[in-house]
């Protein structure tokens, strides 16, 4: 059984396969992946992000989510936390999600379960989703292009497991960490070290605010001593537009954040500001994971192709629908010149190779399907699923979408790229409806 505890837990392919995965959940839309799973959230800390988003990332795959109030569960009366994991695990459960503040307590859980452990954040430990969503984002603002980039991680560093994760994670893919902050904050790693942003400020491609940690640290120092601190961070580590100035950069945060003290309110609302982002991108790489984890002895590919319809999509029918769009291509071209809006009915016929062939003819006239095997795997053309829906992407935006009813495909063409399809269809938005025989 595989577990989630830090990013280590993962290999770099594994990782851009999860990331592959977020790319077609990015619509965030709903689909039957994990219908008939269960998934157990367990937070004995505060959270706002990774809760809700793990909530909706299982919901968005059709699972069911069980949040256990810690607040009143029978952990108040006495309850161990491995007690009350192992009774969890005995309902039979398809993953645990856990936040803790002891660092290490989700990893000591493996032994007293069946299924996996996510790890939601433990103490300063670790916070693997928070790492690979923030690479994800990373990774999607510069189009992939990341070796090399610095990234400043800025503010209370020793007592981050934001920070911790992402310095395991991100130089894997060839990021170069550099780490501002107080000599009070500083933790013993072998990244470059600055005590100051503006000592650094111009080698950076990314900015990663950090909150500071107030619950982890020993407070023995009076009010005046605190305030007095805080002005001095403020001034300091605060990403103000006057610090920035119009550089070229990305600003992060994992949040929550504290307004005009890790980031100013104008840098928050700055277009270079992607902190909402983040947490729109937190959902797709949540679902990316659990449907990773819950899903690690079954056949994932079958589940991803599955759709949910009255009519049940099946594999053939999902790849007869794309090769739909291949007859279309590869025949009726000749037809499509000087294109209206029009909606026809026409019947296609095949078998399995005829569709292959048709689908390997549409790569040839448009560029676009790299590869159709038995799982139907299309690159870089992005392709998701959902609701009687199949779509297909660009750069982020839709360029074909089948809509599939019990007796039809209706197939929207919108702008598709390539030679030849922009001389075809850039006169916008085409729909073709087709029986299904
Ligand atoms: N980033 C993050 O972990 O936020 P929450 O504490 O709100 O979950």
């Amino acid at each position: 059984m595989k577990h989630l505890i830090t990013p280590n837990d993962l290999s770099d392919k594994e990782v851009e396969e999860l990331f592959e995965d977020a790319r077609i959940f990015q619509d965030l839309r709903s689909n039957n992946i994990l219908e008939g799973k269960l998934v157990v959230t367990l937070f004995f800390e505060s959270s706002t992000r990774t809760r809700s988003s793990f909530e909706i990332a299982a919901k968005r795959l059709g699972a069911e989510v069980v949040n256990l109030e810690v607040q009143t569960s029978s952990t108040n009366k006495g309850e161990t936390v491995e007690d009350t994991v192992a009774n969890l695990n005995a309902m039979k459960p398809d993953a645990i999600i856990i936040r803790h503040k002891d660092c290490g307590l989700p990893a000591s859980l493996k032994t007293y379960v069946d299924c996996p452990i996510i790890n939601a954040g433990d103490g300063k430990n670790a916070h693997p989703t928070q790492a690979l969503l923030d690479l994800f984002t990373i990774d999607q603002h510069f189009e992939g292009n990341i070796q090399g980039k610095n990234i400043l991680i800025v503010g209370d560093i020793v007592n981050s497991r934001v920070a911790t994760s992402n310095l395991e994670l991100l130089p894997r893919f060839g990021l170069n960490p550099i780490l501002v902050s107080p000599p009070r904050f500083q933790s013993n790693s072998s990244f470059r070290n600055a005590t100051h942003i503006k000592e650094v400020i111009d080698d950076a491609d990314i900015i990663m605010s950090l909150r500071v940690q107030h619950e982890r640290h020993e407070v023995n120092i009076s009010k005046e001593e605190q305030e007095r601190e805080k002005e001095e961070y403020v001034r300091d580590y605060c990403i103000t537009k006057e610090l920035v100035g119009d550089r070229d950069f990305l600003l992060l945060h994992p949040g929550p954040v504290n307004r005009n003290i890790d980031i100013t309110d104008e840098m928050l609302n700055d277009p270079r500001s992607k902190v909402l982002k983040q947490v729109e991108n937190g959902v797709a790489i949540r679902m990316a994971v659990l449907k990773k984890f819950i899903l690690q002895k079954e056949n994932i590919e079958n589940k991803r192709i599955k759709v949910k319809s009255s009519k049940g999509f099946s594999l053939i029918e999902l790849i007869f629908a794309i090769a739909v769009i291949a007859v279309i291509a590869s025949v009726a071209i000749p037809k499509l010149m000087g294109v209206n809006s029009k909606a026809k009915t026409s019947t296609v016929n095949g078998d399995i190779s005829t569709i292959i062939s048709s689908v390997q003819s549409y790569h040839m006239i448009h560029k676009k399907v790299d590869k159709i095997s038995d799982s139907v795997t299309l690159n870089p053309t992005v392709w998701s699923i959902a609701d009687k829906e199949v779509i297909f992407k660009e750069n982020d935006k839709e360029c074909v979408k089948i809509a599939v009813s019990d007796s039809q495909l209706t197939v929207t063409i919108d702008q598709a790229s390539g030679d030849v399809c922009s001389e075809l269809y850039n006169n916008g938005v085409r729909n073709e409806v087709f029986a299904l025989n």
